[in-house]
């Protein structure tokens, strides 16, 4: 009887939306409230237990998912902090024209590219000609302006960083136009360790209920560890802070030591990149300044092979359906070397920069030739 079937259908219809609808509410008591636009969305990101690596090392090894953010990274925090600076002394005034520029290969620009539309300016990029395929085309989907140039020293005028720099004043200068031009420049805007200082840190502290025993992070601009080590040793005397180096990088040997340096960086054996590994937007063969900040607050560091790293991503994927890029896989690394050298059920909070998706053409090339059933102690090894 075709009357009673159709009953039948809604009858499970409704009974399976409603079996849906317990199990995500029950996952999920708190329901964030509806937001007014994008930039409203940046921040309040999730934390979860990295349930694999806290079994194997007995500690309770956390993760921070900035790969949450709308714009797919912590850059979002960095940028809306930046943005808003700017609107407030008047340099930026939406509807007028005005544009930021940024020198980035990475996830900065990725995130001004989405602020900027959401809030009424454009974002001219200055990146290096080999940037990877993935962040250019997520750049080119945001409709940013994209300026291609020769990899260079930043000491060279037309290095990305320098162009950037060039083109705000350019435009700050035409006197043919009411749009202003500003240069977001992350490495030294204090308005980017002062975003993690804000709200990452105390997001951190209130979601690990205010007991943390050690902090792990790497370095690009140095934004994150200086923001966040900073608000956690002012609320904390008992957190370590450790930074995560990849290979290649100076900034272990300068928070161990503190000497900038790198065996890479012996007479004949510098290669095309200053900072020879796979690992993108962490390790550096400078101190910038946004580092210097919280370079006191950094207590020691961890090396990180690209072999361990990569070994890690497949580890994390397959174990705990973490699927994240490469930054965040020599947080991962360097936080079991941490619990294997600190009491059993200390509390550990790496930071996830980002997901895989950004990383595919490169790192998790490398990635999927592991074994997916990979140890831990074969990630190690
Ligand atoms: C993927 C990724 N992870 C980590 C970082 C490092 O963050 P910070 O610049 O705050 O040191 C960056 C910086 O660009 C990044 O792009």
């Amino acid at each position: 009887m075709p009357g009673k079937s159709i009953f039948y259908l809604l009858a499970l219809i409704a009974s399976s939306s409603y079996l849906t609808y317990t199990i995500v509410k029950s996952k999920n008591n708190d329901t964030p409230k509806r937001k007014k636009n994008v930039a409203d969305l940046i921040g309040n990101t999730p934390m979860v237990r990295v349930n694999s690596l806290s079994e194997y090392t007995g500690c309770e090894i956390y993760a921070k998912l900035e790969l949450a953010n709308p714009g797919g990274s912590a850059k979002d925090r960095v940028a809306l902090s930046v943005v808003r600076h700017f609107e407030e002394i008047g340099e930026l005034v939406p509807g007028r024209g005005d544009v930021l520029f940024e020198g980035t290969s990475g996830s900065t620009g990725i995130s001004f590219a989405m602020l900027c539309n959401a809030l009424g300016y454009t974002a001219h990029i200055c990146l290096p000609d080999d940037t990877s395929n993935e962040k250019l085309q997520l750049l080119e989907s945001y409709g940013a302006e994209i300026e291609k140039v020769k990899p260079a020293s930043i000491v060279d005028p037309n290095q990305y960083v320098n162009a950037a720099r060039k083109g705000a004043l350019n435009l700050k200068n035409d006197k043919s136009t009411l749009a202003n031009g500003v240069f977001a420049n992350q490495f030294e805007n204090d308005n980017n360790w002062r975003a993690h200082y804000a709200t990452t840190g105390p997001e951190i502290w209130e979601q690990m209920n205010y007991d943390i025993d050690y902090f792990v992070t790497g370095s690009g601009t140095g934004g994150t560890i200086a923001g966040c080590s900073r608000y956690l040793k002012s609320v904390s005397n008992k957190i370590k802070v450790f930074l995560a180096d990849p290979q290649g990088s100076g900034m272990f040997n300068r928070v161990k030591y503190g000497v900038m340096y790198d065996c890479v960086e012996k007479e004949g054996t510098r290669r095309r990149h200053q900072v020879d590994t796979l690992i993108e937007g962490v390790g550096l063969n400078r101190i910038t300044h946004n580092f210097l900040q919280g370079e006191h607050c950094v207590d020691d560091a961890v090396r990180v092979t690209d072999d361990e790293a990569i070994r890690m991503a497949r580890y994390l994927s397959s174990n705990d359906g973490l699927f994240v890029g490469s930054s965040s896989c020599i947080n991962a690394v360097a936080a079991v070397k941490i619990a294997q050298n600190s009491k059993p059920g200390s509390k550990i909070v790496m930071i996830a920069c980002d997901s895989g998706t950004r990383h595919l053409s490169k790192f998790w090339k490398e990635a999927l030739k592991i074994d997916k059933n990979i140890t831990l102690e074969q990630v190690l090894e």
